[in-house]
Order: C-alpha cells, then structure tokens, then sequence
C-alpha cells in the first residue's frame, strides 16, 4: 500500500507545479489540470474500474461488483475529492484524496473484501471556483443544485466564458451521480485541530456557512500629483477601509473575512484609480452569524463611499450555507475507529452533495502547520498512509 500511494503520489508532484514558489497551478479546463485527469483515467482503468464522465468533466470510476441472485441493488458509496488548485495552492487540497481513494481500492482488494455495492471514486471539476468563481461548480451542476443557465455565462480573468470551455452535465437519474447513495471524502486539514489533538486522521462534524462577495468600488481617475487630496474621489480608499473594517468586524465576532483578490483600474503608479474590484470571502459558525458578518461590512462601506465620494456596490458571486454530516455515516465511520470530530470552515464537495439528500461524511489527515491554499500546505507521509486505512476501513464498513 506504501508503494501504491507513494507512487501515485510521485507521479502527481511535478504536474502544474510552478518552479519559482514550488506551488501549484491547476485551474480547470487548462493543461495541468487535464493531465491530472488523464492519470486518473489511466489509473481507473489500470484497476479494472469504469470509468464515467459527465459532459462538464466530472468523472467517476466504479468498481461494480458482480451482482449475486436475488440481490436487492444498493446505491454506491462514493469517495474521492478533486484535482484542481487554487492559484499558487498546495499539493494536498484535493488530490489527497482521489490519490487515497485510488489506494484505499487497492487495500480493499489485497485484503480480499468483497463488496456488497459498488464504490465509486469520484474527481469533481472546478473545486476551488479558481476559474469561474463559484466554488464547487461539478457537484453543484452534478447534483442539480445550480442550473446551468445561471453558470454558463460565467467568465474567468481573460473573459473566456464557461460556457465556451465545457457543456451542460446531467443530472438526476440520467446524470453521473444517479448510482450514488453516500458519499466519504478524504481531506487535507486546513487548521491545526488535529496536531493540538494528536491524532493522524479526524471526522468532520460539518461546515461552516460561507461565501464570496463582489465589490465594485467607483471613483474619478485623476492625476497623482496635481490633484489636491481634498479634491479626489478615491476608490482605493474605499476599498482598504472596506478591508479592515471586514477585519475588525470578523474579529470581533468569531468570524473569517478575507479580500484576498482586488483587480484596479487602470492600475497605474500615477494616477487616482477609477474603480477597484475586490472579493470578499466571509465565514461564520451559523447563517445568521454570515449574514450579520457580510451586512455589516456592506454597511461600513457604503457609508465610508459616501465620505470618500465614491461609490461601494456588494454582489454576492457564491454562497453556501450550513452544512451538518450524516451523523449516521460518521457513526459507522467512528465505530471502526473513534476518530475525533471537528467542525472545518471550508467547503468541499461532501457539503455540497450532502445538501442535495447524499449522506455524506468526511475524514481529515493531519497538517502539521495547518498552512492551506498555499504552496506550505503538507501532510507527512506517515499520516496520509494512517488516512488511506482509515479510508479502507470506513469503506469495509460502508460496503
Ligand atoms: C475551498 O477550499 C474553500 O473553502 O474555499
Ligand atoms: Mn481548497
Ligand atoms: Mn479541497
């Protein structure tokens, strides 16, 4: 099993790795990211797997056992995760867990087991809303929980539009999820619960409500050195009071809030800027609590816009409410092992599929830094091993 994981991981390291921060950079519908696919086609059909893809690109592959007479056929367990980065992200956040999922078949198989229901090992596209901007896009259009005239339009940084790059998946009974019952994604940690714990793998109770907001902040290009200070309609102003006050306001409360992305115009040295663009990632521990949080910073920059003489407009891009596992699944997972059990602030495609009626559950392998998105992300060999068992087992549980 060593050797599996180890290979499968070695082959992974170099694909969409950037030389100069040693991140990654795996957006959908680009070459890294299609390479990746590739392997996992090549690695499905290695183990005798079939292999299903939906038009978006959202693939499966199943391990269907033969079915005994007189058998009444149960829905598949699912696992697996994604292949995509955010920009400049680490190794871990997503292909930890097709790569587990892929490992944890291989125990399964040398330990001799049987199933008595097909498990299925799934990557989803676009994960990270790196391209597009709406974070788990495959699962939302695999399970119908977004539309795909709502998404087609949907344009990255060059302008190129979802719909030019992929087509419309099915959903429902003729879409790639219609064998799937329940769901177990395995995961990176993205905090440090579990090396404060000291335990390799963990549970996770739910996620944390969240979401991505736009705001647009307008003003009047003007010279940098003829305009008097007290003359100029600065939205840059705007924006960086609008980003500490989403600080202070996330602080105070318990709450995340993150503008990790701003886009000026025309972003030159020396000129006022006319408009500056900045997204908003806002977390919280309840929906209320998220839309307080989200309300509040909203508040403090339109009223800040109307000091700096500019104006603050707030579109909400993507949101995800509360998600709360299958206790039930976790249950059965615990019963093999009794893993701790930790909220995570998040999101993953788990959430999403367990919002749409699949019970869903998900393990986590420790981080020892619990640095994510980021090019420091790791997990030591030695625990994601720990987390392939804990995979194998909570499937032998399942199946
Ligand atoms: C996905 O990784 C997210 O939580 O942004
Ligand atoms: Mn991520
Ligand atoms: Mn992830």
């Amino acid at each position: 099993m060593t050797d599996d994981f180890e290979r499968m991981w070695a082959d992974l390291a170099p694909v969409g790795r950037s030389t100069s921060s040693g991140g990654y950079f795996r957006q959908p519908f680009a070459s890294a990211e299609e390479e990746l696919r590739g392997w996992f086609a090549e690695q499905a059909a290695a183990r005798g797997l079939t292999l299903e893809t939906d038009a978006f690109g959202n693939q499966v592959a199943w391990w269907r056992p033969e079915p005994t007479p007189g058998q009444v056929e149960i829905l598949g367990v699912l696992t697996g995760s994604h292949l995509d980065s955010v920009l400049d992200g680490g190794a871990y956040d997503g292909p930890l867990g097709v790569v587990s999922a892929l490992a944890a078949i291989d125990v399964l198989r040398d330990r001799g087991v049987q199933p008595s229901r097909a498990i299925g090992v799934g990557v989803f596209r676009e994960e990270e809303g790196s391209r597009f901007g709406l974070a788990c896009l495959g699962s939302r259009l695999a399970t119908g929980s977004v539309a795909w005239a709502e998404v087609e339009g949907l344009r990255d940084r060059d302008g190129v539009a979802l719909g030019d790059v992929t087509a419309a998946p099915e959903n429902g009974a003729g879409g790639i999820l219609a064998d799937v019952g329940c769901f177990v994604e395995l995961h990176v940690e993205q905090g440090r619960v579990l090396v404060d714990s000291d335990d390799p793998v963990g549970l996770a109770s739910g996620i944390w409500p969240h979401g991505r907001y736009r705001f647009d902040f307008t003003g009047r290009a003007d010279h940098a050195g003829t305009t008097r200070m007290e003359d100029r309609a600065d939205p840059m102003l705007t924006y960086a009071m609008t980003a500490l006050a989403a600080n202070k306001q996330a602080r105070l409360s318990g709450q995340r809030a993150t503008f990790g992305r701003i886009d000026v115009a025309p972003n030159g040295t020396n000129a006022v800027p006319s408009r500056v663009t900045a997204w908003l990632d806002a977390r919280a521990d309840s929906d209320e609590a998220l839309g307080a949080l989200v309300a509040a910073v909203e508040k403090q920059a339109s009223e800040r816009a109307g000091r700096d003489g500019t104006t603050a407009v707030m579109t909400a891009e993507s949101v995800s409410g509360a998600v709360a596992f299958s206790a039930d699944l976790t249950d059965r997972i615990r019963s093999t092992r009794s893993w701790p059990v930790l909220p995570t602030q998040a999101g993953h495609d788990a959430g999403i599929l367990s919002a749409a009626g699949h019970p869903s559950a998900m393990l986590f392998v420790r981080n020892p830094t619990g640095v994510s998105h980021s090019p420091d992300e790791h997990a030591e060999t030695v625990d994601c091993l720990a987390g392939v068992e804990a995979l194998a087992d909570a499937l032998m549980e399942l199946v």
